[in-house]
């Protein structure tokens, strides 16, 4: 099995949106208020002051522009379309690469007649498992938990835990499709595409194929290059900008929304009074595709 850097970008993601969740104004703030108590102890307490919290974010701002703020934006937007699916009646939640990912606990009332798989590395899931069963009514809430490396196995795992390939399905896959291979992403589609039920969609989030060739220009595309680099994870897939519409076409399916960082500046981050709180990094989309 690959070794499993997961567990340290699952981390620093739901560290970020920890500290988003601490925001005064409530119409930026990261909705995660369940993302901290997902993190190792020394580091939530760490948090909890807020000085060294701004401190850190400061640091982050520097290392990562516009990735704090894609954090904000990317919580709020999957969670509307989280919110969106619930009320049209989906029946399956499947969360792929789910790393500390809060939401079959924030959303436990409208996914009660959900059914939701939480999929990641085996690592990365131990641990999250772990640290969920301590929040505040953790173990009422059921989530099936299902360890796959997408990059040596195949999803076909999720039928031996209940998962239906009839029912209306909504997939999110956040935050993971740049670090798997580009086969290991064609697997997924491919599983989904099959194995859904009519209904299905997903949303997923990909970075422009220039920023795994390394000539992207965008904000914060250099600084984001380099350290995934510097950490022995670069970036392994990429979409080419402009071509979302044929790469889900060629695939089987068909798009629904798409919101480029800019869009997502302007639908998220805008303040009581109007003005656009923060400048996300420029080559991330976030896309929303059915089965056709
Ligand atoms: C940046 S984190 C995002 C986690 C979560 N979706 C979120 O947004 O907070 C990347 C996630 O992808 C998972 N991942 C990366 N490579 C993987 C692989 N080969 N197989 C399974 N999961 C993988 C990691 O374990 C981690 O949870």
């Amino acid at each position: 099995m690959a070794k499993n850097r997961g567990k340290s970008t699952a981390a620093g993601v739901a560290a970020m949106r920890a500290i988003g969740a601490l925001e005064d104004d409530p119409s930026v703030r990261n909705p995660d208020y369940l993302a901290a108590r997902l993190l190792p102890t020394g580091l939530r307490l760490l948090l909890a002051i807020r000085p060294l919290a701004r401190m850190i974010l400061k640091q982050y701002h520097r290392l990562l522009p516009g990735n704090y703020y894609l954090h904000i934006v990317r919580t709020k937007h999957i969670d509307a379309i989280l919110k969106e699916r619930c009320g049209q009646g989906i029946r399956q939640l499947v969360i792929l690469g789910a790393g500390f990912d809060t939401r079959a606990y924030r959303f436990r009332e409208i996914l009660k007649d959900v059914k939701v798989f939480e999929i990641d590395h085996p690592g990365t899931q131990a641990t999250k498992k772990a640290r969920a069963a301590r929040l505040p009514g953790g173990t009422d809430v059921s989530v099936t938990y299902v360890p796959v490396d997408f990059n040596n196995q195949q999803l076909d795992v999720l039928f031996e835990s209940g998962y239906s390939e009839a029912l209306p399905t909504l997939f999110v896959w956040e935050g993971v499709c740049m670090y798997i291979t580009p086969q290991a992403v064609d697997e997924t589609l491919s599983f989904v595409k099959r194995h859904s039920g009519t209904g299905s969609t997903i949303v997923f989030d990909y970075i422009f194929r220039s920023m795994v060739e390394g000539k992207c220009d965008y904000y914060g595309a250099r600084e984001s290059a380099a350290f995934v680099a510097k950490r022995g994870e670069p970036y392994t897939f990429g979409i080419e900008e402009g071509a979302i519409q044929d790469f889900l076409r060629s695939r089987g399916f068909r798009l629904l929304s798409e919101f480029t960082p800019l869009d997502m500046e302007q639908t998220y981050l805008k303040t009581v009074d109007g003005t656009v709180r923060g400048k996300v990094c420029g080559y991330t989309n976030v896309v929303h595709a059915a089965k056709e």
